[in-house]
């Protein structure tokens, strides 16, 4: 039998060993997922036995961690602006740096979310869509992705979150021609528009780190050949679906933020502001409908 303090040392060295800058906190993780407890009882009850089947866990574990599998895959789990997202291999792996995309929405629509229709392209987990509507009382969104396993993950996350009148999620291939115009022909249209595109230029990923490169959607990751194809496409479709005074809230890969304003102002949308994340990082672009002046140019001037 083993105590929890030795089996917590005992899989520190492992995962240190197998260059895990975080092996520390992973490994506390680990053991208090094994036996059924919160992190904090690592330490409290380091004393403690833990059965042959706690163990059995651990070690299936740290097996997959010294494999780089990333720690949300190995919980289940990840936290995004404070709420629990279930993860699988199938959705990419909320990131803080999203979270600047909700604390601008938020910003900018302050309030119970009353009118506001949200339409998330390339919803994966939900993370975007559900902490809106969570964050919104009153607001209602669609979550469309091409991949139907990461929808069955968001809709379970609508459940836990108790979202499930509010949102709706539709599978399909957004970023072809005339598939977004197709999601206003049959609603309201929308008045915040939010997106995490697969962003990394296609040549950029082989040299990703392995817990991203081996374990993550490609889907969502893989953005053509200058990692703005998606950009291009969404920049194509909003112009039917979103309402006259809404917003495009856009993530953007660092540097990425010229092109994708350039790529909007060709399609008649001008930027409201570009957020940065914690890393000073320039990540959310805010785009609006072009507002044409109502009166004529005046000839000759
Ligand atoms: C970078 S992930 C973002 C997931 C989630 N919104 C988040 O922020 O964590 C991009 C998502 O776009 C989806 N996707 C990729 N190509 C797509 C397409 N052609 N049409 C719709 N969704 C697509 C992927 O399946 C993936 O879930």
């Amino acid at each position: 039998m083993t105590r929890i303090g030795e089996a917590f040392k005992d899989a520190t060295d492992k995962l240190r060993a197998a260059g895990i800058d975080s092996a520390r906190l992973d490994a506390r993780l680990l053991v208090a997922q094994a036996v059924g407890g919160a992190p904090t009882m690592v330490l409290s009850a380091r004393e403690r036995e833990m059965t042959a089947a706690q163990s059995a866990v651990l070690a299936a574990s740290l097996r997959r961690r010294r494999a780089r599998e990333p720690m949300a895959h190995i919980l289940g789990e990840r936290e995004f602006w404070s709420l629990p997202f279930k993860i699988t291999a199938h959705t990419l792996i909320p990131r803080a740096d999203s979270e600047t995309l909700i604390a601008a929405a938020l910003r900018d629509a302050p309030g119970d979310g009353a009118g506001i229709r949200i339409l998330d392209i390339g919803v994966g987990s939900g993370c975007l869509l559900l902490t809106l509507l969570n964050a919104w009382p009153k607001a209602a969104g669609v979550g469309v992705d091409i991949s139907a396993e990461a929808l069955d993950v968001a809709a379970e996350n609508t459940h836990r979150l108790g979202l499930d009148a509010r949102a709706q999620f539709i599978l399909k291939d957004a970023f072809i021609p005339g598939a977004l115009a197709a999601l206003g022909a049959t609603a309201l249209k929308f008045t915040h528009i939010v997106s995490n595109p697969p962003y990394i230029p296609d040549g950029d990923i082989a040299g990703l780190e392995p817990d991203v490169r081996d374990y993550e959607p490609l889907l969502a990751l893989k953005g053509g050949r200058d990692g703005l194809d998606a950009y291009r496409a969404i920049l194509d479709g909003v112009g039917d679906i979103l309402a006259p005074t809404g917003k495009v809230y856009l993530e953007v890969g660092k540097g990425q933020h010229r092109d994708v304003i350039a790529l909007a102002d060709q399609r008649g949308l001008d930027v409201v502001g570009v957020d940065k994340d914690i890393s000073s990082v320039e990540r959310c672009v805010i785009l609006h409908p072009r507002v044409r002046s109502r009166t004529a140019p005046i000839e000759g001037s």
